[in-house]
C-alpha cells in the first residue's frame, strides 16, 4: 500500500514523499520581480519542512502578465541569480523545487492598480479596467515568453516547471467561453480554446526537451454557468499529457473561491471528485489541492485512488513544519482554520497568517 512519506516519482523527478507545497504568492519580491532576503527566509523555512516538492509562488513570464504586487518574475535573465538562491534555500533538506510560471491575461490586480492596460483573450464589456484583445502576434509572443521562462528555470536549477493553468489567469481564460469569445484560431471551438495550452507545452518541450519535468495546475472546469465543462476539461487534459505534461494538480478554473472552513467543522475537499475523474482519463500522477487538513484524510485520498499526491498551501503558511509533526506521528489537524485572511495582501505587505505571528 502507498505510504505518503515514502518516495514517489513524478515524470523524471524522484521525490522523497508525496507532499507538495502548492504555489503560494508571498509578495516578497522587490519591485522588479527579484527574490529578496525576505523571500529566502520563507524558502529556507519551507526547505526544513520535509516536503517532497515545493512549488514557488506564481512567477510572471512577461511584464504584461504580472498579476500581483511584489510578485516574482522570470521574464528576464536578471532574475536568474535570485531564483538560484531560492532554489538553494529550498533544497537544504532534500526537497525538490518547481517554479510556477504564468501570465495574468486580463486578470491583474497589479496592472489594474496602476491603471495600466492588460491583455485579454477578448474584450470584456463588463470589465471597466483598461484592457485590449490580444493580436495573434501578442499570443505568439506570450508562447515564446513561456518557453524562454522554462529555459531560465532550468538555468536557475529548478527541478521542474509548473504551468499556472487555473484561477482565471490567462491559460484558464483561454479555455473558458466566459473569457474567450475570439473568432480566429484561438477561440470558438474547444480545439481552438485549448490551442494556447498545447502550443505553450509544445514550445516548452522544444526549448528544454522531453526530459525536463513539466506539470500544470489545471482548472479542469469552471464553476460558473456558461464556463468550461468537465468533459471538455478532461479532453484538454488528455491532449496536454500527449503533448508532454508529466503531472496535473487539480484546482479551480473560473468562478471558485477558496473554501472557508470554520474551526471544528469537517474538511471540505472541493476538487476530489474532479481529481478522481481525471485519474481515470490520464496515466500521469494527479495531485489534489484545497481543503486537506488531516493526515488521515490525505492517506484516505491516496489509498482510495482518487489522487496520487497531496498539495497544501494555507496549512504551511501557518505551520511550515506541519509535515515534520505529521511524520513524527503527531496526527492532529493542521492549525490553519482556512479563514483565507492571508490571501488579502495589500501593497507593501508580506504574506502572513493573521491567526498567529508570521511563520512561527
Ligand atoms: C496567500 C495565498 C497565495 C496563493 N498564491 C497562489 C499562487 O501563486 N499560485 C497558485 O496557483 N495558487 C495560489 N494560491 C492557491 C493555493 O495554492 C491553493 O490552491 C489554495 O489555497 C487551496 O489549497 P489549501 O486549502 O491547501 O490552502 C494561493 C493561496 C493563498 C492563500
Ligand atoms: S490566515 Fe492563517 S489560519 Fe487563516 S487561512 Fe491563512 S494561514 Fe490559515
Amino acid at each position: 500500500m502507498a505510504h505518503l512519506f515514502e518516495s514517489f516519482t513524478m515524470g523524471n523527478l524522484e521525490l522523497k514523499n508525496r507532499f507538495i507545497r502548492s504555489a503560494t504568492w508571498d509578495a516578497t519580491a522587490d519591485n522588479t520581480g527579484k527574490v529578496t532576503a525576505k523571500s529566502l527566509e520563507i524558502y529556507r523555512k519551507l526547505g526544513g519542512g520535509n516536503l517532497g516538492l515545493i512549488v514557488t509562488g506564481f512567477t510572471f513570464v512577461s511584464l504584461s502578465g504580472q498579476a500581483g504586487y511584489n510578485q516574482y518574475g522570470i521574464h528576464s535573465d536578471e532574475m536568474i541569480p535570485g531564483l538560484r538562491s531560492m532554489v538553494k534555500a529550498a533544497k537544504i533538506n532534500g526537497s525538490k523545487i518547481a517554479v510556477q510560471i504564468m501570465h495574468s491575461g486580463i486578470n491583474s490586480i497589479y496592472l489594474a492598480g496602476k491603471n495600466m492596460e492588460s491583455l485579454a483573450m477578448s474584450r470584456m464589456k463588463n470589465v471597466s479596467r483598461p484592457h485590449r484583445e490580444m493580436t495573434e502576434e501578442d499570443i505568439e509572443n506570450i508562447i515564446h515568453d513561456f518557453a524562454t521562462a522554462a529555459v531560465r528555470a532550468r538555468a536557475a536549477g529548478f527541478d521542474a516547471v509548473q504551468l499556472h493553468g487555473a484561477h482565471a489567469y490567462l491559460i484558464s481564460q483561454a479555455a473558458s467561453p466566459l473569457f474567450n469569445q475570439r473568432t480566429d484560431c484561438w477561440g470558438g471551438s474547444p480545439e481552438n480554446r485549448r490551442r494556447l495550452h498545447l502550443e505553450i507545452i509544445r514550445a516548452i518541450r522544444q526549448a528544454v526537451g522531453r526530459d525536463y519535468p513539466l506539470f500544470i495546475k489545471f482548472g479542469v472546469m469552471d464553476d460558473k454557468e456558461g464556463g468550461l465543462t468537465l468533459e471538455e476539461g478532461l479532453e484538454t487534459a488528455r491532449q496536454m499529457v500527449a503533448a508532454g505534461i508529466d503531472a496535473i494538480e487539480v484546482s479551480a478554473g473560473v468562478g471558485q473561491a477558496s473554501i472557508i472552513i470554520r474551526a471544528g467543522e469537517p474538511e471540505v475537499i472541493p476538487f476530489r471528485e474532479r481529481a478522481a475523474r481525471l485519474k481515470q482519463e490520464v496515466s500521469v500522477p494527479i495531485i489534489l489541492v484545497n481543503g486537506i487538513r488531516n493526515l488521515e484524510t490525505a492517506n484516505e485520498i491516496v489509498h482510495s485512488g482518487d489522487a496520487d499526491m497531496i498539495s497544501l498551501s494555507r496549512p504551511l503558511i501557518r505551520e511550515p513544519g506541519l509535515l515534520n509533526r505529521w511524520q513524527s506521528g503527531e496526527q492532529v489537524s493542521a492549525k490553519c482554520i482556512s479563514c483565507s485572511r492571508c490571501l488579502r495582501i495589500r501593497e507593501g505587505e508580506f504574506l502572513k497568517c493573521h491567526q498567529e505571528p508570521i511563520f512561527p
